[in-house]
């Protein structure tokens, strides 16, 4: 099964570079959001990532405008009707994404593929809440997904063998290199990422080091190309507790507990990047530590 047409829900980070990429293919994207502001504000965003690659040199400018223009705002879940596969990435909540899929399936192809770019819930239990769970996968890309080069495939128990290939091809088509993950909690990279960066956020509540020292530390002492805190900003501090709670409730193990100080943080609003204030403030010229 080919897939020439998907359809995007959610233009935040990963909605809108999950459409950026495939567009970059040759796939048609149609890209819907919970409001007209929201979807113009995710094409604002590629718009300007892809003229940073084409200056870049990364992209030809016609390559840019030819991205451009087959990536259309799709207002209403029923202008997903003609794609061939559907995917997820609204917030990290498992509540949100059934109410999506309840609303989506009715207006999908019989054989459109459904997929969710979830951080870590049950491929098995999300697809079990939708009409096609052997035409239901995990496809999740990392971010941002222009620049990240892998994407993890997750079978749910009853993913069809057809959803799993035609999924690999179109990850192989957008240039990407698949890891095949089994359908337990946050998957393989944030089973471990994700407990690292709870760790670095105990690290500060426990006043063993600031900010600054534990990622100075990570960058300088362990390699690591970011700190782990300045890491959690970038994914945004709701998916990381989001992911932890996952884990700790789909693991029963205290290990996952989320630090209490990531939890106020979120209660805060303070999401890290996409809401200018999380572990660094970015409101100004530079970032700025915030504890
Ligand atoms: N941030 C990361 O590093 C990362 C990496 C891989 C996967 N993910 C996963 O991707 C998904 C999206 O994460 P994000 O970082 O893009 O979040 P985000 O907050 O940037 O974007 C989420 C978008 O979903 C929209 N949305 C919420 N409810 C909706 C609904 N009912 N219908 C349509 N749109 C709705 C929001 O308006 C928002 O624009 C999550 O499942 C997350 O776990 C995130």
């Amino acid at each position: 099964m080919d897939i020439n047409k998907i359809g995007v829900i959610g233009a935040g980070q990963m909605g809108n570079g999950i459409a950026h990429v495939a567009a970059l293919a040759g796939v048609d994207v149609m890209l819907h959001d919970l409001s007209e502001d929201r979807i113009k504000s995710g094409l604002a965003t590629i718009n300007g990532n892809l003229s940073r690659q084409a200056s870049k040199g990364l992209i030809t400018e016609e390559q840019r405008q030819t991205a451009l223009m087959r990536i259309n705002a799709a207002p209403k879940l029923s202008d997903f009707g003609d794609c061939d596969m559907v995917i997820e990435a609204a917030t990290e909540n498992e509540q949100v994404k059934i109410k999506i899929f309840q609303a989506v399936c009715p207006m999908l192809k019989p054989d459109a593929i459904l997929a969710s770019n979830t951080s870590s819930i049950s491929i098995t239990r999300l697809a079990s809440t939708t009409d096609r769970p052997e035409r239901f996968i995990g496809i999740h890309f990392m971010n941002p997904v222009p620049i990240m080069q892998l994407v993890e495939l997750i079978r749910g128990i009853a993913t069809g063998d057809e959803t799993f290939e035609a999924s690999r091809a179109l990850v192989a088509r957008l240039g990407k290199t698949i890891a095949v993950a089994e359908d337990f909690p946050a998957f393989i990279v944030n089973r471990i990422l994700l407990p690292m960066i709870n760790e670095a956020i105990y690290t500060l509540y426990e006043g063993v080091g600031s900010v600054e020292a534990i990622d100075t530390a990570m960058k300088l002492g362990a390699n690591h190309p970011m700190g782990p805190l300045q890491l959690a900003d970038f994914i945004g501090l709701d998916t990381c507790l989001s992911v932890m709670q996952v884990l700790h409730d789909g693991l029963a193990d205290s290990k996952y507990r989320p630090c209490p100080l990531l939890v106020k943080y979120v209660e805060a609003g303070w999401l890290g990047r996409k809401s200018q204030r999380g572990f660094y403030d970015y409101r100004g010229e530079r970032p700025i530590p915030t504890r």
